[in-house]
């Protein structure tokens, strides 16, 4: 069983093209020659293209950050997954702990979209985690079983590297409050549970799982070192190409 580490970064809403395509080169020189693992980032819409140019010669694998469930049509200010792959992707982020709290996304939207993606051969990367008022309550593993259920409604998965799921505790994004190590892993092996639940035990037993929230250079080791810690998705430390480049290097 292996479960190849994915190093993802997601930019939010930064970057022009030009400092994305500068901070893409970087990413992209720095993954060279990379065997054992993975390296994906995910810009802005608007830079996506020249971003997929910029690190064609590389392994360097894109994402959007979001993916409407239709081809096409009256769906003002959404992006199709065709259009996402027109673009250079071959994965989008879904359910982002942002795209839930900030613009009021369900878990049956997320559901719609995960399998929209996953119909477009587009691969999911689906976020779940709990608030800080819900962890307090004791609420975390309801929560996150509930997302995770919900989100991955009637999603079949016959391929492990065709699914990510992403543990991004939402009081841990952006705060500088890191889970530690110990949380991340009692989370991610229930996720694990659940997930064999869902699928053949050898699919969910490849299935990787990611963790993120204030994921830095100084953090970075202990977590991948965690069992079920298959990869990190980061926020803040994947615009500054010192810290994601040694993020990328996690020992
Ligand atoms: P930070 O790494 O800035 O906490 O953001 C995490 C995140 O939301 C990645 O999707």
């Amino acid at each position: 069983m292996s479960r190849t580490p994915l190093i993802a970064g997601n930019w939010k809403m930064h970057t022009t093209i030009d400092e994305a395509v500068t901070l893409a080169e970087a990413v992209a020189e720095a993954s060279q020659g990379l065997s054992d693992r993975q390296v994906m980032i995910a810009p802005p819409f608007t830079a996506l293209s020249a971003v997929a140019k910029a690190v064609a010669a590389s392994p360097v694998l894109i994402a959007g950050q979001n993916v409407c469930w239709e081809e096409k049509g009256a769906f003002t200010g959404e992006v199709a997954p065709s259009m996402l792959k027109d673009a250079g992707c071959t994965m989008a982020i879904i359910g982002h702990s942002e795209r839930r709290h900030i613009f009021g996304e369900s878990d049956a939207m997320i559901n719609k979209r995960v399998l929209g993606a996953q119909g477009a051969g587009l691969i999911p990367i689906l976020c779940i985690g709990e608030t800080l008022a819900e962890r307090e309550a004791e609420k975390t593993f309801t929560v996150l079983e509930e997302q995770t259920r919900k989100g991955l409604a009637e999603v079949t998965i016959t391929d492990p590297a065709k699914l990510v799921i992403a543990y991004e505790p939402v009081w841990a994004i952006g705060t500088g409050k890191t889970a530690s190590k110990e949380q991340a892993q009692e989370v991610h092996a229930f996720l694990r549970k659940i997930i064999t639940d869902l699928y053949e035990k050898n699919i969910a037993s490849q299935i990787r799982i990611l963790y993120g929230g204030s994921v830095n250079s100084d953090n970075v080791d202990a977590l991948m070192a965690q069992q079920d810690v298959d990869g990190a998705l980061v926020g803040g430390a994947a615009l500054k190409p010192e810290a994601f480049i040694r993020i990328i290097r996690f020992q």
